[in-house]
């Protein structure tokens, strides 16, 4: 009998690592075929960890790991309590540390951690740090979109700053559990918002400021927010985007539709624009800078419950509307904090750079309050990564001696480009732990990110997780196993990954399918905001007993796993998860549009492109004046980030006979694939194809 409960059968695979010889294991050939590259060789290769790194390692072995993870399955409520009980509470929870029901056939679903616990997130990431003697250390180090314009604020500074913030909302009236949007691009002011509306137990919904005005509407509507905290402009490479209008015209949408704030607070952001040119409306909007400094340095805890709700953070789903992601307090805070310091490898002396924007579930947990739980030094950018060039991200990183450098596959690719003498110029001596985080890593881009950012030196943690997870489900503990270019390798303490068929049965050993997971972790979401039943529907009725994560994976015969893509209507783009159906919304609201379908193509840089196939209303001819109108449309409608990357003319979509759109092929049609079209006799009109594929160049 197996030392291992069944339900971690992939812990053999893990132990075997532990012996394996370096070229060892043999290829799974499915890997190569599903991440759509020759890898013959670069899959059968293992990067083992220097010595050096796991010896100074917090998990320096798989043996250290299986014993760890063994305990965390076997004994979730002790292992995460032990955990826990290293954070600030008012009081502790009750005697069941959790409880939970992931299966739809035996009511509803519901979880929770550490009920009747009684903390504060901000506490824990402020004041507990200060206590403990950080209060000087730099919380922030910031730096801005030009060269040359920095600021830095310690934990103390932060602190005070955030409860001038926090002292002022209360003082307008937003009470525990009442919803503030944010809408701000990543300056100090963006994470000093969250932690002010933590400390009072006010709700956030931080919207990515790249959103457009109609999707920032459409999530106040949703959230009802007292209050949105915005800023008058921002710069972003060479560009000057006013924030400001854009959040005018969200909030005179929101108020046609019945929903008005009762203040719009404007961060005066004078290295993009002054006030004297913002557009104002009395009454509605107050300047930060007039109102926040005049209050108190301190404020009070708001204590909340484990349970109560920390944030909202809107996500793409397979339909039009958008999905209020809910999460708690206690079980986010103590999962977070948890999965950074393991998957990094975090000691105290660390400078950690993620180059996510706080607007995303990245920038939320491994910006905010992941590292800070941790007391750590974080660089935040309010810029783009290759501005004014692509050796931005170095300089940076030299700059502030970063140690821990975290960012996403298509930025990767994107600097791998534009070649290696903007990387090699810069030292990068102070790196130590890279991390990849929002779509599959490939191997080309993996071991140029290994080999040349990092000097073959430096382990990477390819994180992969969800909106939904709150944190890291599989990953790397750098310098616990050897890795495998583009492999997430190994589940976080807590977690049951399972790969199950299109039956909902699990499968075991060397195998591809369905990403589940069987039981619950403390980071997990609790709900979709205002729908349970759309929550239940989407995660758990598809695979009744599992949590169902949308994407497919492989595991191969060392038991690590493979992350292939969204198996559902969702496009990963650039690491920006995009449902096809709210472009295709956007794209019939344009009054030439009669029809949409939207699917996603492989890009060499993006990871995904968009590619949208569009029919005209009867008698309207392609132009390329109305191709730009189209994607404007989109642009308009969500943001410059989902625009298509094309528009494919199509006189009519392949149906079946009950009117289904045929997205098989359209995806065949997109990636030019045209002999693998597969049986089109059940179309109701076979000739479109035709018809499409005569076009696809036009
Ligand atoms: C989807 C979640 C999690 C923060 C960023 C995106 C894809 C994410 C990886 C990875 C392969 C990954 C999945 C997932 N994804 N990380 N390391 N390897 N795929 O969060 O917007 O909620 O998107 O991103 O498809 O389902 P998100």
């Amino acid at each position: 009998k197996s030392k291992y409960p069944t339900t971690c059968n992939h812990l053999r695979h893990v132990e075997s690592m532990a012996t394996l010889p370096s070229g060892a294991g043999n290829i799974s050939h499915l890997n190569a075929v599903i991440l759509g590259e020759a890898l013959a060789s670069e899959e059968n290769d293992h990067v083992f960890p220097s010595q050096h790194f796991s010896q100074q390692a917090l998990v320096p072995s798989p043996d250290k790991y299986l014993e760890m993870y063994k305990r965390s399955i076997e004994d979730p409520a002790g292992f995460w309590s032990d955990i826990a009980s290293h954070f600030y509470w008012k009081e502790k929870w009750g005697q069941q540390v959790y409880s939970e029901n992931l299966d739809i056939r035996k009511g509803n679903i519901n979880i929770e951690w550490f009920k009747g616990g009684v903390t504060n997130i901000c506490y824990n990431c402020l004041d507990r740090n200060i206590d403990a003697g950080n209060g000087d250390k730099i919380a922030i180090y910031w730096e801005g979109n030009d060269p040359g314009f920095d600021a830095t604020l310690t934990y103390s500074e932060l602190l005070h700053k955030v409860c001038q913030l926090a002292n002022y909302l209360k003082d307008i009236g937003v009470r525990k559990g009442d919803a503030v949007v944010i809408y701000l691009p990543m300056l100090m002011e963006l994470p000093m918002a969250m932690l002010a509306c933590s400390r009072i137990g006010a709700v956030h919904s931080v919207v990515f400021a790249g959103f457009s005005s109609e999707s920032l509407a459409q999530r106040i509507i949703d959230c009802k927010p007292k209050v949105v905290i915005t800023c008058n402009a921002v710069r972003r490479g060479s560009k000057v985007i006013q924030l400001k209008d854009i959040v005018d015209a969200a909030l005179t949408e929101s108020t046609q539709n019945g929903i008005s704030v009762d203040a719009c607070l404007t961060y005066e952001n004078q290295l993009a624009m002054n006030r004297e040119t913002t557009k104002w409306q009395e009454g509605r909007d107050i300047w930060w800078q007039d109102v926040v400094p005049k209050y108190p340095t301190t404020c009070a805890v708001e204590w909340v419950d484990a349970e109560d709700p920390l944030f909202l953070l809107y996500t793409s789903g397979s339909t039009g509307k958008p999905k209020g992601v809910l999460h708690t307090t206690g079980g986010y805070m103590v999962y977070t904090a948890t999965t950074f310091k393991y998957a990094f490898d975090y000691k105290p002396s660390d400078i950690y750079w993620c180059t996510a924007d706080c607007g995303w579930i990245t920038g939320h947990s491994y910006v905010t309050y992941g590292p800070m739980l941790n007391g750590a030094t974080v660089v935040v950018y309010e810029g783009a990564p290759n501005y004014p060039d692509p050796g931005r991200c170095w300089e940076i990183v030299d700059k502030y001696k970063v140690t821990i450098f975290y960012t996403a596959p298509t930025l990767v690719r994107s600097l791998m480009r534009d070649g290696n003498e903007y990387v090699t110029c810069y030292s990068r001596k102070s790196l130590r732990v890279l991390g990849s985080v929002g779509e599959p890593i490939n191997p080309s881009a993996w071991r140029w990110f290994y080999n040349v950012v990092g000097d073959s030196r430096c382990p990477i943690s390819d994180t992969w997780w969800q909106t939904e997870t709150g944190g890291f489900m599989i990953t790397p503990l750098p310098g616990a196993w050897p890795q495998k270019p583009g492999s997430a390798t190994f589940p976080f303490f807590g977690v049951q990954p399972v790969i199950v068929d299109e039956k909902g049965i699990e499968i075991e050993g060397e195998c591809s399918g369905y990403l589940c997971v069987k039981s619950s972790w403390p980071g997990a979401f609790r709900t979709l905001y205002g729908d349970h039943e759309r929550y239940e529907t989407t995660y758990f009725k598809a695979f009744p007993g599992y949590y169902f994560s949308g994407d497919g994976c492989s595991r191969d015969r060392d038991g690590y796993h493979w992350l292939t893509g969204r198996v559902d209507d969702v496009i990963n783009v650039s690491g920006h998860r995009i449902g096809t159906a709210e472009v295709e919304s956007a794209l019939v609201s344009h009054p030439q549009c009669a029809e949409a379908a939207v699917v996603g193509v492989e890009h060499e840089v993006k990871g995904q492109g968009i590619y949208a196939f569009v029919t005209l209303v009867g008698g309207v001819p392609y132009s390329e004046e109305l191709r730009k109108s189209l994607v404007l449309a989109v642009r308009n409608q969500i943001g410059a980030f989902a625009a298509p990357d094309k528009i494919h003319w199509a006189p009519g979509l392949p149906k079946t006979r009950s009117g289904k759109i045929m997205r098989r092929i359209l995806r065949k049609i997109a990636s030019k694939q045209f002999d693998e079209l597969g049986d089109t006799s059940t179309l109701a009109d076979p000739n479109v194809v035709d018809q499409l594929i005569a076009l696809a160049d036009c």
